[in-house]
């Protein structure tokens, strides 16, 4: 669960594509996360899905008509006034064109017109449609006016062409939601760099060394920090995690990597948490032909790679992760005076509910005054937060 989306109200527009079913994935995305979702169908999206679907999903009414009874004719202007974010997933050719021109015919496009709340619109249709010079062109009227395009995609279209024009995916529509909610947040103006993932060491072109780590935990921080108005810089290894958006990535394999493209990111920065699960040694030698398997023992030699927590410097808070199996407190406090941090995350990666792959963790967080805060176990967003409000502490 995200904090940012919780009690926010979300207008949800459908209009009548094939890709009316990921609207309904979106609707429970932003359910879970606490969000209060006012679905609007179009006629022609009740062709493709019926508004008990997403009234099941979103447990509120779902509206269809301008002149629902009950509704009334004043329904579109209380329902434009009390949102806080408006979004057309997915937006045909027809409802894209209705909003460049300022028609408002049904329910959807009146409402759209009667809030002064941000607007996103997700287009999805066929690529020769998307790309016919008039659709682009109300597409361009569409961004002039401040509405937010999301997509759409290339990939294989319902025609079976494959063009851009699919629907962009719910956790991609998601995440423009959060970033647009979050940009007043109290990180505004803050730059963060978070890096996450297990850098990998090659042995030769087929092999490498790495770790279990996920990703999960710095992706979170990415994320959350982004929802909460900072630029983001993610500096990720390899990870089986969708990109976050509205984030800069900066994709690493080795540990050495890493190092390059945290210092280059630090220019400027508020603050650098180091979740990534950075390998210690390295391959001495890099076979660039692959090792044959034809003996019985094969020792390899390692050499040390560099410690950027421990090395970087500068005008920055400095965030550490502990990853141990054993005398936790000790081992946390010795890395955070070691690496010179103003906290350090600490957590004992073989406990259940914990560490690598997990989508929740117990950690104890210690900062160089001494405090020791022990969470219980929370997940890895709840974690982010908390890591978070103790950056914006230390900033203020
Ligand atoms: N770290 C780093 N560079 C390295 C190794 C670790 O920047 N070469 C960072 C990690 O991202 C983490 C912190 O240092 O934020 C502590 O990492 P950890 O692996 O727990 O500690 P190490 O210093 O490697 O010590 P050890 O492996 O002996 O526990």
């Amino acid at each position: 669960m995200t904090m940012i989306l919780n009690n926010k109200r979300i207008l949800l527009g459908v209009s009548g594509s094939i890709a009316c079913y990921k609207a309904l994935d979106l609707t429970s995305k932003l359910v879970q996360n606490g969000a209060i979702v006012d679905v609007i169908m179009t006629e022609a999206a009740c062709k493709f899905i019926t508004p008990l679907s997403f009234q099941s999903i979103s447990r509120r009414p779902v509206f269809t008509n301008l002149w629902d009874s009950g509704h009334g004719d004043i329904g579109h202007i209380e329902m434009g006034n009390s949102t806080d974010l408006a979004i057309i997933a997915p937006a045909t050719a027809n409802m894209i064109a209705k909003l460049a021109h300022g028609l408002a015919d049904d329910l959807l496009t009146t409402t759209i017109l009667a809030t002064k709340a941000k607007v996103i619109v997700a287009p999805a249709m066929d690529g020769n449609m998307y790309y016919h010079p008039l659709v682009q062109e109300n597409i361009n009227k569409l961004v002039k006016m401040g509405i937010i395009i999301v997509g759409p995609n290339e990939g294989r279209l319902a025609s079976g062409l494959i063009s851009k024009g699919r629907l962009s995916e719910p956790y991609e529509i998601l995440g423009h939601i959060r970033a647009i909610l979050g940009k007043g947040g109290d990180l505004k103006g803050k730059k963060i760099v978070v890096t996450a993932g297990g850098t990998q060491e090659p042995i030769d072109p087929v092999r490498i060394i790495s770790n279990h780590s996920s990703g999960k935990m710095g992706y979170a921080l990415a994320e959350i920090a982004r929802d909460r108005g900072a630029e983001v810089i993610l500096v990720t290894a390899a990870t089986a995690l969708p990109i976050p958006v509205s984030v800069e990535i900066v994709p690493v394999k080795t540990a050495a990597d890493m190092h390059i493209a945290v210092e280059k990111s630090l220019e400027n920065a508020d603050a650098l948490i180091m979740a990534a699960a950075v390998a210690d040694f390295r391959p001495t030698i890099l076979s660039n032909q692959k090792l044959k398997s034809d003996k019985q023992n094969l020792n390899l030699s390692l050499t040390k790679n560099p410690d950027i927590l421990g090395t970087v410097k500068g005008n920055f808070i400095k965030v550490g992760f502990a990853a141990e199996t054993q005398s936790l407190e000790t081992n946390a406090r010795k890395k955070l005076l070691e690496k010179d941090l103003d906290f350090i995350v600490a957590n004992n990666i073989i406990e259940i509910g914990s560490g690598f792959g997990s989508d929740t963790n117990r950690v104890v967080i210690l900062d160089k005054k001494g405090s020791i805060n022990a969470l219980p176990t929370l997940s890895k967003q709840e974690i982010a937060e908390q890591i978070l409000d103790k950056i914006v502490e230390i900033i203020q």
